[in-house]
């Protein structure tokens, strides 16, 4: 399915400069950027967009954390893009990421894991596009390969 999905360079990736890189790996693999922006979260926006983990007994540090410093948050398009997001960053815990992942590459830590990608339960992907953008901050024009 052609589709667009939720990503964003946490405040740890940010810190230890690797969103070229990061922004790269999307682009060499044939996704095509739609959407780029880099911002502080707000205590709001932080619980909202994690409002599935309220719950958990990490969610203050995951809220504390998140609003820590910038994010670049972005929107990738293409074939099967959720999943394609997914498989690039590896497991939710780096330490269990195979290296050429993205947190097998970059991280150890499972809260300062250095990136997020929407899950693929139906909805998330626009839920979290929605919810960082405005439909005008969100460009169209033809990939060339
Ligand atoms: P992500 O999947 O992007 O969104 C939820 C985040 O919660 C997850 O990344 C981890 O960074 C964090 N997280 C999940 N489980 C734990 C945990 N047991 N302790 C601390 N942080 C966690």
């Amino acid at each position: 399915e052609h589709e667009r999905t939720f990503v964003m360079v946490k405040p740890d990736g940010v810190q230890r400069g690797l969103v070229g890189d990061i922004v790269a790996r999307f682009e060499e693999r044939g996704l095509k950027l739609v959407g780029g922006k880099f911002m502080r979260i707000d205590r709001d926006l932080a619980e909202e967009h994690y409002g599935e983990h309220e719950d958990k007994p990490f969610f203050d540090d995951l809220v504390s954390f998140i609003t820590s410093g910038p994010v670049f948050a972005m929107v990738w398009e293409g074939q099967d893009a959720v999943a394609q997001v997914r498989t690039m960053m590896g497991e939710t815990d780096p330490a269990e990421s195979a290296p050429g992942t993205i947190r097998g590459d970059f991280g150890l830590d499972l809260g300062r894991n250095v990136i997020h990608g929407s899950d693929t339960e139906e909805g998330s992907a626009e839920r979290e596009i929605d919810l960082f953008f405005a439909a005008d901050e969100l460009l169209d024009y033809e990939r060339v390969d």
